[in-house]
């Protein structure tokens, strides 16, 4: 049944802002997307939304995932998890360019729709299409009611609540971990994830609330880092691996409110283009947490600094090596490297925030967008 709220009588509580209301409800939002999924002994995950097509999602030759904007993100994080654990290949598309290209599709391939509002006119469009092409459709929506999960065949919603910012942050994580625990089941059930580690990735994700509400602690020293940057005019976002979409968002983040010229890149692309852009103006923001590509990224936070770029790094708590390198580090608690972009995204989220708000822009409705693109 749909429930229509108007922005009304949705209050902003204690806070300035929706964006900076639904920031902090990520770690009971991101509970409420695996209430009732995840077993109380968390040793099983449980999707019922999408049991029908499990055979379909099970034995599927390709995952196609379409979306638009930050659910676009969440899907690139989608395509590392599912390859990771699941080990089928995925495409992730654009719904507008997917829609209009002259896609391949076969009947066993699977689209992944992901969409917060449920509206958007384009990932509309390409599920019409791939379904007349007969692939079977699943839709990770928010909006329970709304157009894209009518189309679908089956799909998993994310209970994350009502979004009222533009810029989309709890409906961003609640997609993440929908996907997670997708991937982690479908490993399961072909057989790629052995027994022992499926039940110590689902701890681990269960895990994720309360250590969000750990970095959720560091809300003021993020803000004096916002109050450093917030002059800047341009900005670099680096990642690799699962943390590479993570930089995209934290560069959509900062753009879409502050109206800072922003670039996610993944950090090894640097050396092809934007590191002819670093300066001491510079920022840049480094996903850094410990994980296989950690050495990598070190190299790459060096070559910034060779270049007097300003380097704002979120590691891993405790984390020393990078301290003596970066200009600010941003801790977040240790974790699994899957569940990492759910914990890596948050910081970005808050120096958006307040460099935004710092600069006197209208946060909750960024100029020139919408939160819902229901035309071409
Ligand atoms: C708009 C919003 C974004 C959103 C995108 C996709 O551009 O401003 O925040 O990510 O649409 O929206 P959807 O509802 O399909 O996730």
């Amino acid at each position: 049944q749909k429930v229509e709220l108007t922005i009304d009588e949705i209050d902003k509580g204690e806070y300035e802002h929706f964006m900076l209301k639904e920031i902090h409800e990520q770690p009971s939002s991101i509970g409420d997307t695996f209430r009732g999924r995840i077993s109380i002994d968390k040793t099983k995950i449980f999707l019922g939304g999408i049991i029908d097509v499990m055979p379909k999602l099970t034995q599927a030759k390709r995952i196609i995932i379409v979306a638009c904007g930050t659910s676009w993100h969440a899907a690139m994080v989608g395509e590392y998890l599912f390859e990771e654990y699941a080990r089928i290949p995925v495409e992730v598309e654009y719904a507008s360019e997917f829609r209009y290209r002259n896609p391949v599709i076969n009947a066993d391939d699977v689209l992944i729709a992901i969409s917060q509002s449920g509206e958007t006119a384009d990932t509309l469009a390409a599920i019409k299409m791939a379904k007349k092409q007969g692939a079977t459709i699943v839709g990770i929506c928010n909006v329970v009611g709304s157009s894209i999960p009518r189309e679908t065949h089956a799909g998993v919603y994310t209970h994350a609540g009502p979004e009222i910012g533009v810029a989309s942050t709890k409906a961003f994580t609640s997609q993440v971990t929908v996907l997670t625990m997708m991937a982690f089941m479908l490993g399961r059930k072909r057989g790629s994830l052995y027994d022992e580690l499926y039940k110590q990735l689902i701890q681990e994700l269960t895990l994720v609330p309360e250590k969000i509400k750990h970095i959720l602690r560091s809300e003021q020293y993020i803000k004096d880092i916002a109050e450093t940057y917030k002059d800047a005019s341009n900005s670099l976002y680096l990642g690799r691996g699962v943390l590479f979409p993570v930089a995209l968002e934290g560069a959509l983040k900062l753009k879409e409110i502050s109206y800072i010229h922003a670039e996610g890149y993944p950090a090894a692309e640097m050396k092809h283009g934007p590191i002819a852009l670093i300066d001491e103006n510079m920022p840049v923001f480094v996903l850094a947490t410990k994980d296989k590509s950690y050495e990598k990224i070190v190299s790459n936070i060096q070559e910034v600094k060779a270049r007097n770029g300003k380097v704002i790094a979120v590691v891993t708590e405790g984390d020393q090596t990078i301290k003596k390198l970066a200009d600010h580090v941003i801790e977040v608690p240790d974790c699994h490297e899957s569940v990492a972009p759910l914990l890596t995204v948050i910081p970005l989220q808050i120096v958006s925030y307040y460099i935004a708000v710092m600069r006197g822009c209208n946060v909750d409705q960024p100029r020139n967008l919408a939160k819902s693109v229901t035309v071409e």
